[in-house]
């Protein structure tokens, strides 16, 4: 288990790095993070380097025992780099380019900008690669950023044409696979194709979802194009990058495959405020906090499932690459964070499968965009909250060290699928039908259980879960079909929901009964789906204990062919729930967007006939995370909560964290 702090010694004068890196080490910390915005400062004209600040700043920070991990500075190109090649801004879907005095203003299909940030990445690679005092590396920061996953400059549309050969072969394979016959969209020479711009009324889905594809692919490569340089120069030291949770815009997976392991950036205050909308029902997210969470935490159950994504990427421990230690500056509210809540953060984090965490950031600045954001030391360099806080972990050093240490094993697996995502967020057909909505229904009621998930990519092994869970599994195919059908050929149980199998993985829907190439697996059609407005459901009739209609929202009715029915709509019959044996195993589907309750009623059902382990029922506000033999009782509300466990009363007090050993 390691602690850090981002560090930026370019903001600060020389003669004071020697003091902060005493007092990095003072406070127990062993890494920091420098570098990722200097390019300015790195390569002052071109092709002309100046190392020696850094040179100095490395070994300052070394001397006094400190890691180093250097960011490559792409995210942040020089200004007489962004003057002299215009073509390398990023242009929005209205034809706009950004302009420099910020970062993320660059086009990653800009051949340009690609070639001047290999060649920076390789001069501060061929510089510090094989320096002892780098322990690893973090290319650019946070891709995407800003709202700028998705470029429709002129690179882009030439690359998305390259893109869109590699994939189709021919014309008129693209144009079978978008459907282009409706409204005359029909291509007749590739170089008529253009990323889907907002000059573009009602878009075809299949155009925007494979723009949506070409764009995460054009970031993957762009990164790959780092990834490469530092493995040759950098002698096996890490390479990640920083993720934003649970951003949508980029396919993460994919981002994550070839870096060594996964890191996210955690505000709890800032990034539940993003992203409640799109995880509680609607009419509930207005409010940026829950009232039963104490008001400076954030929402546990989203940060939760950040981490979870995160820990996801690469199926292993991640880490927090720039944790909050204090208040932001950039969302809503940006509220005053009390003693308590930073240490609180931190220990969610480990609880989650984090086993390095480098606060952000060592000191509030003085100058430029981020004023008005707190460090672990104030503006005139005293100690601020997270500084205090950090302290506390110095007598708890031996447990978290064992906790890192640990695996957390999940007995149920909730698939996660970008493309499922984008081609759900493009025609949601009911408005407020999201993706990550429904999905938060599972993984809520999970939690609520505490029974630990994991969530994992179509390509992951699904071996390990007992319990299979894809919320729902739009666009699928034969290759996706065999699998799941090894999957429970072997003994998995898979439960499907609502809208799977409806499209092919090029957006179109599929010609097939639905739930199309699932159909066998399923052992049951789709005879008819439709969304219901607000506060219209439909009864059920079941034997699953505790399941109760009214079912709403969305509703499909089935047909049981092979299957058997275990819950069924009244009046009129047709199944609502259906369980079909595959070899060892079984597949559910619900043919129904289930409340919390109706989750919690469905899956407690499979986790007694599974023999999965959960925990009394955790009143709102106290987490339960496992990790190896540890139990750990985060408590995220102002009341100390008594809980039992293991035949006692554990008591948790307000913002404070109990830890058990099984
Ligand atoms: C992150 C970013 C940092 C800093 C921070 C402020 O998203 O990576 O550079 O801007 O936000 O909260
Ligand atoms: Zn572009």
């Amino acid at each position: 288990m390691k602690f850090g702090v981002c560090y930026y010694p370019e903001h600060w004068p020389q003669t004071r790095w020697p003091q902060d890196a005493r007092m990095m080490r003072e406070l127990g910390l062993e890494i920091v993070r420098i570098a990722e915005f200097a390019w300015a400062k790195l390569e002052p004209t071109p092709g002309q380097y100046d190392w020696s600040w850094l040179d100095e700043a490395i070994g300052v920070l070394a001397a006094a025992g400190l890691e180093i991990i250097l960011g490559t500075p792409t995210v942040t190109p020089p200004a007489w780099l962004t003057r002299a090649y215009p073509e390398i801004l990023r242009v929005d879907a209205n034809g706009r380019a950004r302009d420099h005095g910020t970062r993320r203003h660059t086009c990653p299909n800009s051949p340009t900008y690609r070639q001047f940030s290999r060649q920076i990445v390789r001069a501060i690679g061929e510089r510090y690669g094989s320096d002892p005092r780098i322990s690893g590396w973090q290319i650019d920061n946070e891709f995407g950023g800003g709202g700028t996953a998705r470029c429709y400059c002129e690179n882009c549309a030439a690359a998305f044409r390259d893109w869109l050969q590699a994939r189709y072969g021919t014309l008129a394979a693209l144009n079978d696979a978008w459907g282009t016959i409706f409204w005359s969209q029909t291509y007749t020479d590739w170089a008529q194709i253009r990323p889907p711009s907002d000059h573009i009324d009602k878009k075809n889905p299949s155009h925007v979802l494979d723009y949506y594809r070409f764009a995460s692919d054009s970031f993957v490569s762009y990164q790959q194009e780092q990834v490469d340089i530092l493995r040759e120069l950098a002698h096996g030291r890490f390479i990640t990058t920083n993720f934003m949770g649970l951003y949508r815009d980029l396919d993460q997976f994919d981002m994550a495959e070839t870096l060594d392991f996964a890191t996210w950036d955690n505000y709890p205050t800032g990034n539940p405020e993003r992203w409640r909308p799109l995880l509680y029902p609607p009419g509930a997210d207005a409010k940026t906090n829950n009232p039963l969470y104490a008001y400076d935490v954030g929402d546990p159950m989203v940060t939760g499932l950040a981490h979870a994504l995160t820990r996801g990427l690469k199926n292993a421990p991640f880490w927090i690459m720039e944790q909050q230690c204090g208040h932001i500056n950039w969302a809503q509210f940006n509220p005053g964070i009390r003693p308590g809540t930073p240490r609180l953060w931190t220990w969610h984090a480990i609880a989650e499968g984090a086993d390095t965490i480098v606060y952000f950031r060592w000191r509030a600045t003085l100058f430029a965009q981020e004023q008005y954001h707190s460090g672990l030391l104030r503006h005139d360099a005293t100690p601020d909250v997270g500084y205090h806080d950090h302290l506390t972990f110095q007598a708890d050093r031996d447990l978290l060290d064992d906790l890192a240490r640990q695996p957390i094993t999940a007995p149920v697996g909730i698939l996660f699928d970008f493309a499922d995502l984008w081609a759900l967020q493009l025609q949601p057909h009911r408005q407020d039908f999201g993706y990550l909505r429904l999905l938060y229904v599972y993984y809520t009621t999970l939690q609520r259980l505490g029974i630990p998930v994991n969530l994992v990519p179509k390509t992951a092994d699904f071996t390990p879960y007992p319990l299979l869970i894809a919320p729902t599994t739009h666009l699928a195919d034969a290759q996706l079909a065999s699998k799941l059908n090894d999957y429970t050929q072997n003994g998995g149980t898979l439960l499907l929901g609502v809208r799977s199998g409806f499209k092919t993985t090029s957006n179109l829907v599929t010609d097939e009964p639905l739930p199309g190439a699932l159909r066998k697996l399923v052992g049951a059609t789709v005879t008819s789906w439709q969304a219901l407005p607000p506060d219209v459901g439909w009864e059920l009739e079941t034997a699953v204990p505790h399941l109760h209609g009214p079912a709403g929202y969305w509703l499909e009715t089935l047909n049981a062919q092979t299957a058997s029915v275990l819950a069924t709509y009244k009046p009129g019959g047709a199944a609502a729930l259906t369980e079909h044996k595959v070899g060892n195993g079984r597949v559910l589907y619900l043919g129904f967007y289930p409340t919390n309750e109706q989750a919690r009623a469905l899956l407690l059902h499979l986790a007694g006939q599974l023999g999965l382990n959960w925990l009394p029922d955790l009143p709102e506000g106290l987490v339960a995370a496992q990790r190896g033999p540890y139990t750990i009782l985060l408590n995220f509300t102002e009341q100390p909560i008594s809980y039992p466990l293991n035949g006692q009363a554990v008591l948790v007090n307000s913002r404070d964290v109990a830890v058990i050993r099984r």
